[in-house]
């Protein structure tokens, strides 16, 4: 290959994190070791059957063809009808865009808000995806830590820190990958009355939105007031809530002007997503949602046991996240720590030791902008949790600290 050939702004870009971690899990599994990971986000539950016969029969029917790009007006007045029902948010349908997950979503906001050189300030740990897109849209990630023992909540006063004359746009993500912490309603108050005072930007990632533990209850900034409401995009998908994330059906709402530029852009680029995935979407939005419920009872019985037994294991000091299906331990108490030649100096030695020694695949904090901690998804069945954490017991167990 010619050298120079990558652009600069793809160049910027870093590669996953996570690559590295799978590359060794397929190098390990091909050679026969039962892996247990712990490392992809997705719900481990089936699409329920309503939502697949709906597409089929959509299918069967012929709806196969392209349609219109920001997606079909049922599925948007679907949509409308759910930020309604579960947000009280008002929107109509063409403030609706349906895209391929959330993902394209959130590119499709950024892309659409961003000058070159503007700043977006990203609180960390954060979605390993933001950054990127961010980078890819010309502008520039202002990371705004939290703090592990305020729990990961988002402070106004530790967000004003970080704002400059060029912030465009914060992006909030609650409750929150890979800390599973959700914004205070307090705290969201004071930021939306900041943003509508300096005029900024919030796109709100509000993917794990059902997935809620206990008493907490997720709320969307934009449903305080019509001024800061002005100034959100709200991005969701269907992806978590209704276990469909090969479906690729995500969506954002925001002011009509915001949403037809990213009509605009979307049409050039991947036009509408999958034509009998809109039908299967309008099914799981307005059909029966007790699955959610029921979903979210297994992954709280999930989530008590992972963080009782990893805050058992010596050295690994384990969160209680309040929504999503992460846990995001702190684990540089076994930094120092050795078993022959191998010691261990920072998160990505504590990954690679557990994989090579264990058995078991999680993702290092780096990859969330957040070192000293790797997080583990409990999206998986309890079988394999409990098998995953013996094992993980045993490895440090060995360790000379
Ligand atoms: C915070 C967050 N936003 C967006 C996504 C992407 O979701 P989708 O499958 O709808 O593209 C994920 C997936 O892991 C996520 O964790």
């Amino acid at each position: 290959m010619k050298s120079g050939v990558i652009s600069s702004i793809i160049s910027k870009i870093s590669p996953s994190a996570t690559i590295a971690v799978a590359n060794k899990v397929d190098e390990l599994k091909s050679k026969g070791y039962k892996i247990i990971s712990f490392a992809t986000g997705e719900p481990d539950f089936d699409t329920y059957g309503n939502i697949k016969e709906a597409t089929d029969q959509a299918m069967k029917a012929g709806f196969t063809k392209y349609t219109s790009v920001e997606g079909i007006k049922e599925l948007r007045e679907a949509i409308c009808m759910k930020l309604k029902r579960d947000n009280n948010l008002d929107y109509n349908s063409s403030q609706i865009i349906v895209s391929n997950g959330a993902k394209q979503a959130l590119y499709n906001a950024f892309m659409t808000i961003c000058e070159q050189g503007d700043e977006v300030l990203v609180p960390t740990p954060c979605y390993v995806t933001f950054p990127e897109q961010i980078k890819l849209a010309g502008g520039i990630p202002i990371y705004s830590p939290t703090k592990e023992e305020n729990n990961f909540r988002i402070t106004l006063e530790e967000l004003k820190t970080k704002c400059t004359s060029r912030t465009k746009a914060l992006i909030l993500n609650s409750p929150n990958n890979p800390s599973g912490a959700m914004c205070k309603e307090d705290d969201l108050r004071q930021i939306a009355d900041f943003l509508v005072d300096k005029g900024m930007w919030v796109i709100t990632d509000e993917i794990y939105e059902n997935i809620v533990y206990d008493e907490a209850k997720h709320i969307s900034i934009a449903s305080f007031n019509r001024e800061i409401k002005d100034q959100t995009i709200v991005v969701n998908g269907l992806s978590k809530s209704y276990a469909m994330t090969g479906w690729r059906v995500g969506y954002a709402a925001g002011p009509e002007e915001v949403i037809s530029a990213m009509v605009k852009f979307q049409g050039h680029v991947t036009s509408n997503i999958n034509s009998m995935a809109q039908k299967g979407a309008i099914e799981a939005l307005t059909g029966p949602q007790g699955m959610i419920k029921i979903m979210c009872k297994e992954y709280a019985r999930r989530r008590d046991y992972i963080v009782e037994k990893l805050n058992s294991i010596k050295g690994i000091s384990c969160n209680h996240p309040d929504g999503a299906f992460y846990v995001f331990p702190n684990i540089s108490k076994l930094y120092g720590a050795r078993l022959g030649d191998k010691i261990i100096n920072n998160e990505m030695d504590v990954v690679n030791y557990i994989l090579e020694e264990a058995h078991v695949a999680v993702v290092p904090g780096e990859a969330f902008n957040y070192p000293d901690h790797i997080r583990f998804t409990f999206a998986i069945s309890i079988e394999n949790i409990k098998e995953g954490l013996n094992r993980i017991e045993v490895a440090i167990n060995n360790l000379i600290f």
